[in-house]
């Protein structure tokens, strides 16, 4: 029986998957530097009203799914469930928008939420994400939409699908959400208790109910795209007709409302096939009142977040990890006494000049060390002892081929510099 396990929810990112992250973070990383986004870090919480504020007190998030606690000094914090929030403060208090009118940042980062644990939906889970921060053109909607699409994209994935509607603003939505709780008023008793409870707060969200008999129910709805004001409906139209020229396939979805308040206008998702029932890759979309809100002046913003988890799911179901776990160039086994110290300075030479190399730390025979360095799926094993050692050469087993031959140890660090301990297939996914 173990003493302690993993908290529930969480989980541990083994040394032998960890490749796979660091290959999908640096496609990432790729990608946002060609369209010159920075990255942001932010601490792991922040005072619990940053969040309360920004996300909305009615959401689920907030409601039920934050990991809130008092500090010592008797502080309410709150570990971050998203990052938006977390920007626009650092935004603010560091005042990016006076160095640059248009601030774009990005962040790869754990994010923590209470919420029932299943496939593709943890506690703790990571988001990479991107925030264009002071840009009101429907062009910088369509940057934030293609860049999350592209990232997919530059790591193969297929079967994603970009969905796209309008929430609205200020102006146009109250009249809207009239309209809609009016509709709703004739199948009230008919809804799932969930979005009976949301028919005061926040109407709209019960069109994206995953209850079977709250889509039936809400089928012929009245949706917000076409209830919108003028400077929303020519927003939204300029989006599609932008999107289009860069050649993002799209489709328009009348119900992509999303769990956050501060949306404004542009609202998306990226949905894949491969997930199941937790099929959202991204979420984003446009919130103009958010900085304002937070104590600011008008900066109207836009961005996305999205799940890593979820993306290695898809990435496995499709077979995109060809490459390999990290091992060493060269695995050196000592014969005796001799070799053993020739492996101690020679493995630190290798290493100093960038060479991977691992050497036997157990004091093992021969044969075992063999077998380990076969296990470590090393692709040269050096065995050396005093023989070799006074013919200043040592054997040379390249473990592909199973071919050995000897080699001159004044030859060994041009030999391994120059090709020989190169990966074959370039690959570490
Ligand atoms: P969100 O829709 O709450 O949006 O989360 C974005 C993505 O994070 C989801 O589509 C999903 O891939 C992943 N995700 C969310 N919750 C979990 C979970 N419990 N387990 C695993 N993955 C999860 C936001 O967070 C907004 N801040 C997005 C944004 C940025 N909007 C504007 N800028």
């Amino acid at each position: 029986m173990l003493k302690y396990k993993s908290i529930k929810g969480t989980r541990d990112i083994l040394p032998d998957e960890s490749h796979r992250w660091q290959f999908v973070e640096q496609a990432i990383r790729s990608v946002m530097h060609v369209f010159n986004y920075r990255e942001i870090r932010t601490p792991v919480f922040e005072e619990t009203a940053l969040f309360s504020r920004s996300i909305g007190e009615s959401t689920d998030i907030v409601g039920k799914e934050m990991y809130t606690f008092t500090d010592r000094s008797g502080i309410s914090l709150t570990l971050k469930p998203e990052m938006t929030a977390a920007v626009m403060r650092s935004y603010l208090q560091n005042n990016l928008g006076e160095q640059q009118p248009l601030v774009k940042v990005y962040y790869i980062a754990p994010m923590f939420r209470q919420e029932r644990p299943q496939a593709g939906r943890l506690r703790q889970f990571h988001q990479f994400g991107a925030e264009a921060i002071g840009g009101q053109d429907a062009v910088v909607d369509a940057e934030i939409i293609a860049l999350s699409a592209e990232i997919y994209r530059a790591l193969q994935l297929k079967n994603f699908k970009v969905k796209i509607n309008s929430v609205g603003c200020e102006n146009c939505r109250p009249a809207y959400k009239d309209t809609l709780k009016n509709y709703l008023t004739g199948v009230f008793d008919k809804l799932s208790e969930e979005s009976q409870h949301r028919f005061d707060q926040n109407p709209l969200r019960i069109l994206d109910s995953k209850d079977d008999n709250d889509r039936l129910l809400t089928k012929d709805a009245p949706l917000m795209k076409d209830y919108l004001c003028k400077e929303c409906e020519s927003h939204f139209g300029e989006l599609r007709a932008i999107l289009t020229s860069i050649k993002i396939e799209y489709e328009i979805d009348g119900r992509i409302v999303r769990g956050l308040d501060y949306y404004t206008k542009t609202a998306y998702e990226i949905i894949s096939k491969d997930l199941g029932s937790q099929d959202a890759l991204v979420g984003g979309g446009r919130y103009d009142m958010l900085v304002k809100e937070l104590g600011g002046k008008h900066t109207p913003s836009v961005g996305f977040a999205a799940g890593i988890e979820r993306l290695l799911m898809a990435m496995e179901k499709q077979n995109l990890f060809t490459g390999e776990n990290s091992r060493p160039a060269i695995f050196i086994a000592a014969a005796d006494n001799a070799g053993k110290h020739w492996a101690i300075i020679q493995s630190m030479e290798f290493r100093r000049h960038g060479i991977p190399c691992e050497i036997d730390l157990l004091g093992r025979s021969l044969k075992s060390q063999m077998r380990e360095a076969d296990r470590q799926n090393a692709k040269f094993v050096l065995i050396v002892g005093e023989t070799e050692l006074q013919q200043k050469q040592v054997s040379m087993k390249n473990m592909k081929t199973g071919e050995q031959s000897n080699i001159m140890i004044k030859d060994l660090m041009d030999y391994f510099q120059h090709g020989g301990g190169k990966d074959e297939t370039g690959k570490t996914g």
